[in-house]
C-alpha cells in the first residue's frame, strides 16, 4: 500500500485522543476537544489541547503543534517511517513500504542483523585481560554488560570464519564495514585485537563498532566506515539508553568519548551521550529536539581553548534551538576519568558551573569591535543582531543575549528594541510575526487577513470543498504570493480533511494562527449560512483594500522615507555617539507613528467595507 494512502487510513481509523491519552491524562474541554498538560513543556495548568474530531493538538503554552503523526514523531523520538509502523500496527492496517524502498529497508535489516551477530561474536571472544583492564579503568560488570562491550582476536580472519559457519557471508560483513579489503581485493577483519563497543542507534539497533588498543598504540580507535546503517554524523552513542533520562530532564549532556558516557551513566548522569566527531552537527541536534532538549552541555575537552573552539565552531541554528553550556572539567581530565575516580561532586558542580554559549557569543564580539566607539557598538550589535531575534514564545537564548547586551553596552531596552526593529524591517523582507500568543498577528497585513479567512474555512470542516472553491476565483489577482492560494492547493490535495491540512501547516509560520484559531473558532460551526457569507465578503474586501493599500503604500509615503533616512544614518560610522541616540530615539517615534496608523487604518477599514462594499478593481 501506498504510504500516503496508508497515512489517510490510519488516521481515519485511530483516534487522536486514544493516542495521546496513553501519555498524557485528558480532561474533556468542550465538544470533541480534550485538555491536559502538555508533554513537550513544563507547566502546571493545562494549556495543551486535543480536537478529537479534527485530528489536532496544539499547546497554548509552547505552540507544539500537529497531528497524531507528528504527535507520536515528538513524543516518541522516532522518525515518520517509524510512527507509521506504530500506528499501523495500532490500527491493524498493513504498512509496507513501496518495493523500491521495502529492498532498501530490507538492506538495512539484514546489516543490524550482521552487527548484531558480529556484537555477540565479539562479546563472546572478551579476554581475562581486556576485562581486567575495564575493571582496572574503573567500569562495573554491569556496565560492561549492559553497553555490550566486547573482544576482537588479534587474527586476520577470526569473525570471518565465525560468519561463514553462521551462514553470513563474506559480502554482508564487508557492507557492514566489519571487514577491510586490500588493494589485492583480499578481505580480513577490520577490527582485530582491540576492545569492541557497539555503537547503537536510538532504538538500539547496532550499526557499527569501534575498537580501542589496550595500550597507547595508534590509533587508538578503529571505528565501522560509513555504511547503510551508520551515518556518523547522525548517530549519538549511547542515545537508546539515555533517551527517557534526557527527555525527563529536558537536557542532554554531550561529551566526547565511548569510556565517557559508560562512565557517567554508571555513576548518576543517565543524561550523557558522545558525539561522534568534533563538534555537534545539525542531525545530531534535530535528534535532541524530538526529545525536547532545551539545554545542552557540553563536556567536550578539559582545557579552556578546546571549550572556545567547541563553542564557536557551534552551528548558529544549534545555539539558536537550545541553551548551550560549556562544562569546564576541573585537573585537565576527561568526566569518565573525573568520574570514576571518585570526584562525582566535582563533576556535578562543573556542570552547574558552564559557560552559556550566549555568554561565551557576547564576549566574543566585546573582545572583537571596541565597545567605546559608536561603530564598535554597532558592529556589535550587528553581530548579535541575529542572536536576538525571538524565534518562539519563549525564547530564552533571544532573551538572555538581549538582556547582555543591555547592560554590556549600557543600553535601555526601548533602544535596543528600536534597534531591533530597524533591523528586521530591513534585512527581513518576509512575513515576520508579531505576536505569537493566542492573538498571534502577522507584521504583514495581507498575510493577517489572508490567515484569518484560511481560519475561518478551516472551522467550516463540512463545507470545506464548496468554500474553497468559492473563495479562491476572489483572490486579487495582483497578489502573486497569495497564501490563500497555497492554502486551497494544500486543502485539495489532502482532500479537505482538517487535520491533514493543519499537519502541513506544522512547520509554516501561519500554523501559528491557524492551529489556536481553529481550536478556538469551532463555536462559529453552528453559523448561518447567511453569517458566514458575511464574514467571508468582509474577509475578501478587506483583503483587496489590504492588497490595493500594500500596492499604493501612499499613506506611509513619508514616514517610510524617513524611516528609511534613519537607518541609512545609523549605518553611517562617523556618527558621534549623541547623534546616534537621537537617531535612536527618533527611529522609536517613528515606528510608534507607524504603528498608530496601522491601528487607525484597521479600525477605519469595516466602516468603509460596509459602505463601499470594498474597492473594486
Ligand atoms: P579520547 O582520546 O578522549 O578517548 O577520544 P576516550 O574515549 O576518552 O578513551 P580513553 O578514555 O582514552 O579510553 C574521544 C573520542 O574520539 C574518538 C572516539 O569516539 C573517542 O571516544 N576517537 C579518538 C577516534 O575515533 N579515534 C581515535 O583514534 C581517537
Ligand atoms: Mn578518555
Amino acid at each position: 500500500m501506498a504510504t500516503s494512502d496508508a497515512k489517510e487510513r490510519i488516521r481515519t481509523a485511530l483516534d487522536i485522543a486514544d493516542v495521546v491519552g496513553d501519555t498524557v491524562a485528558l480532561k474533556p474541554a468542550g465538544k470533541e476537544r480534550l485538555k491536559g498538560l502538555c508533554p513537550f513543556h513544563q507547566e502546571k495548568t493545562p494549556s495543551f489541547h486535543v480536537h478529537a474530531g479534527r485530528g489536532f493538538f496544539y499547546c497554548f503554552g509552547c505552540g507544539a503543534k500537529g497531528d497524531i503523526f507528528d504527535f507520536v514523531m515528538q513524543s516518541q523520538g522516532v522518525d515518520f517511517a517509524d510512527a507509521l509502523q506504530l500506528l499501523g500496527r495500532r490500527a491493524g492496517i498493513d504498512v509496507t513500504p513501496n518495493p523500491a524502498s521495502a529492498a532498501a529497508g530490507q538492506r538495512r535489516k539484514d546489516l543490524f542483523a550482521v552487527n548484531e551477530f558480529a556484537l555477540q561474536h565479539f562479546v563472546g571472544r572478551m579476554t581475562d585481560e581486556a576485562y581486567g583492564y575495564l575493571l582496572n579503568r574503573g567500569l562495573t560488570k554491569e556496565s560492561i554488560d549492559r553497553w555490550g562491550l566486547g573482544w576482537s582476536v588479534d587474527a586476520w580472519d577470526d569473525l570471518l570464519k565465525a560468519a561463514l559457519q553462521q551462514n553470513v557471508s563474506e559480502d554482508d560483513l564487508l557492507a557492514a564495514g566489519l571487514l577491510s579489503e586490500n588493494e589485492r581485493g583480499r578481505r580480513y577483519d577490520r577490527f582485530r585485537g582491540r576492545i569492541m563497543f557497539p555503537i547503537r542507534d536510538r532504538l538500539g539497533r547496532t550499526v557499527g563498532f569501534s575498537g580501542r588498543v589496550l595500550g597507547d598504540e595508534v590509533p587508538k580507535y578503529v571505528n565501522t566506515p560509513e555504511t547503510d546503517v551508520f551515518d556518523k554524523g547522525s548517530v549519538l552513542y549511547g542515545l537508546d539508553q539515555a533517551r527517557s533520562a534526557i527527555r525527563d530532564r529536558a537536557t542532554a549532556l554531550v561529551v566526547e568519548g565511548y569510556m565517557d558516557v559508560i562512565a557517567l551513566h554508571q555513576t548518576g548522569f543517565p543524561h550523557a551521550v558522545a558525539a561522534l566527531g568534533a563538534t555537534l552537527t545539525e542531525a545530531q541536534a534535530q535528534e535532541l529536539q524530538r526529545l525536547g532538549v532545551d539545554r545542552v552541555l557540553l563536556a567536550f575537552d578539559a582545557d579552556d581553548a578546546g571549550q572556545r573552539a567547541v563553542l564557536s565552531g557551534l552551528d548558529q541554528s544549534i545555539g539558536r534551538s537550545f541553551r548551550v553550556e560549556a562544562i569546564t572539567i576541573p585537573d585537565g581530565k576527561d568526566p569518565a576519568d573525573t568520574v570514576l575516580g571518585g570526584a562525582i561532586d566535582r563533576f556535578t558542580q562543573a556542570l552547574e558551573e558552564g559557560q552559556s554559549a550566549v555568554a561565551f557569543r557576547l564576549e566574543t564580539a566585546l573582545a572583537k569591535h571596541d565597545a567605546t566607539t559608536t561603530a564598535g557598538r554597532r558592529a556589535i550589535l550587528d553581530e548579535l543582531g541575529p542572536s536576538m531575534e525571538m524565534h518562539g514564545p519563549h525564547d530564552d537564548v533571544a532573551a538572555e543575549m538581549r538582556r547582555l547586551v543591555i547592560s554590556a553596552l549600557q543600553l535601555d531596552e526601548q533602544q535596543l528594541a528600536a534597534w531591533l526593529r530597524s533591523r528586521k524591517r530591513t534585512s527581513l523582507t518576509d512575513v515576520q510575526l508579531k505576536g505569537m500568543e493566542r492573538g498571534a498577528r502577522f507584521d504583514d497585513d495581507v498575510l493577517q487577513v489572508e490567515a484569518e479567512l484560511m481560519a475561518l474555512l478551516l472551522s467550516q470542516a463540512d463545507r470545506l470543498e464548496g468554500l474553497v472553491a468559492r473563495v479562491e476565483p476572489e483572490i486579487p489577482p495582483e497578489l502573486e504570493d497569495s497564501a490563500l492560494r497555497t492554502f486551497a492547493a494544500i486543502a485539495r490535495e489532502e482532500g479537505f480533511q482538517v487535520g491533514a491540512i493543519l499537519a502541513r501547516y506544522r512547520e509554516r509560520p501561519e500554523g501559528r494562527v491557524l492551529f489556536p484559531r481553529v481550536l478556538e473558532h469551532d463555536e462559529d460551526e453552528g453559523l448561518a449560512p447567511g453569517q458566514l457569507e458575511r464574514h467571508l465578503t468582509t474577509g475578501l474586501s478587506r483583503l483587496r483594500e489590504r492588497v490595493l493599500d500594500r500596492e499604493a503604500q501612499e499613506p506611509r509615503q513619508g514616514l517610510t522615507r524617513r524611516l528609511e533616512e534613519l537607518q541609512a544614518q545609523i549605518q553611517d560610522a562617523s556618527l558621534s555617539e549623541a547623534d546616534l541616540k537621537a537617531c535612536y530615539e527618533e527611529l522609536a517615534e517613528v515606528h510608534a507613528l507607524l504603528a498608530a496608523r496601522d491601528a487607525e487604518r484597521r479600525s477605519r477599514l469595516p466602516a468603509r467595507s460596509r459602505r463601499g462594499g470594498g474597492r473594486k478593481h
